[in-house]
């Protein structure tokens, strides 16, 4: 779907200090020059995202790691050996040519090497570490194909390179391998890469994702990933609700139910019961319900393990108040 051109003129402008959407394999992010304060402030300001919330570095092959970190723990090593390019997030302590901005002034930063195909042909291309959030405006819902970014954004940003759905359809992993008492790394954010799958390589890690300390990250911040429409995610039936004042009231659900009756819209993460399908369909079906005008979006809770992790956290910030 996007040509050798189409990289090409979206490398360009990250190099001359511009924005640009593109795919990952988890969801489209919005990316500038790493090493350019200025641009870098630009997807701050597109974003409407608070200056404290520091942002996730992309590269293109692990090598270029050592450019922007002091050091590479041992434990840090075994997970890139096994899980980069992929869904992935390291927080390590940063070099100084990572400007303040990028890391909202903390020491450390996070970097990824995504393994989409055209996210690592335009970094190369770029030849530039590329900074980038998702393509979404500060705390709204994250987009997982190119429609949902142009839904976003419009004109003010020109360049989208679209490579059709996200094949994961959740944010990278967060795993932090600075400040933790014992150098035992820590997760922030659960994510594409599950919580199973690491400690299998490297034994138990710590968790940190519920805010327990200041927010240094927007995926620990409560609020997010939100919907215009209130969610709430509960097992109740649906007469709770309608007793409440509310008459329409939008299901979503990992499964198909064994009555649908009373909703006015439901969507299915997955039939087959998979976590992995329910991943892919999680923020696409959320912004589906909430272009229906509901009063209220119900969603059924997930079996909280290897992805659900993920969906729930994503969940229960999308439900906050
Ligand atoms: O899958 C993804 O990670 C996507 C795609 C585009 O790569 N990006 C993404 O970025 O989700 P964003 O900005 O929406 O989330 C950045 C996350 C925050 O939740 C935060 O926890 C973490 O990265 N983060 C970034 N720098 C950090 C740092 N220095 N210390 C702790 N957490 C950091
Ligand atoms: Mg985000």
């Amino acid at each position: 779907m996007v040509t050798k051109h189409d990289i090409a003129a979206a490398a360009n402008t990250l190099r001359q200090g511009g924005l640009v959407a593109f795919p990952t394999e988890t969801v489209y992010g919005l990316g500038a020059c790493a090493l350019d304060a200025v641009a870098v402030a630009g997807i701050f300001e597109l974003k409407g995202r608070p200056r404290f919330d520091p942002l996730i570095v992309h590269i293109s092959d692990a090598e270029q790691l050592t450019e922007l970190v002091r050091s590479v723990p041992p434990l840090a090593m075994e997970l890139i050996d096994k899980f980069w390019p992929g869904p992935l997030s390291l927080v390590l302590e940063k070099r100084r040519c990572v400007p303040d901005i990028v890391t909202a002034g903390l020491p450390s930063v996070a970097v990824r090497c995504p393994q989409h195909d055209v996210a690592r042909q335009l970094i190369r291309a770029a030849g530039v570490p590329v900074a980038a959030p998702s393509a979404n405006r500060f705390g709204m819902v994250s987009p997982t194909a190119a429609a949902h970014v142009i839904e976003q954004f419009g004109d003010l940003l020109p360049i989208v390179l679209d490579d059709g759905p996200c094949r994961i359809g959740v944010e990278s992993t967060v795993v932090s391998f600075v400040d933790s008492p014992g150098e035992r790394p820590a997760l922030l954010r659960p994510g594409g890469v599950t919580l199973e799958q690491i400690e299998d390589v490297i034994g138990k890690i710590e968790t940190r994702t519920h805010e327990d300390s200041r927010p240094t990250s927007p995926g620990q911040l409560s609020r997010h990933y939100s919907p215009a429409t209130p969610l709430v995610l509960s097992g109740d039936t649906l007469q709770n609700y309608l007793l409440d004042g509310k008459s329409a009231v939008g299901l979503l659900s990992f499964r198909r139910p064994q009555s649908s009756d009373g909703f006015s819209a439901i969507e299915v993460l997955s039939e087959q019961g998979s976590l992995r399908e329910a991943a892919v369909n999680l923020f696409a079906a959320m912004r589906r319900l909430d272009s229906l005008g509901l009063d209220l979006i119900v969603v059924r809770p997930v079996p909280e393990v290897e992805l659900g992790r993920a969906i729930m956290d994503r969940l229960r910030r999308a439900a906050a108040r």
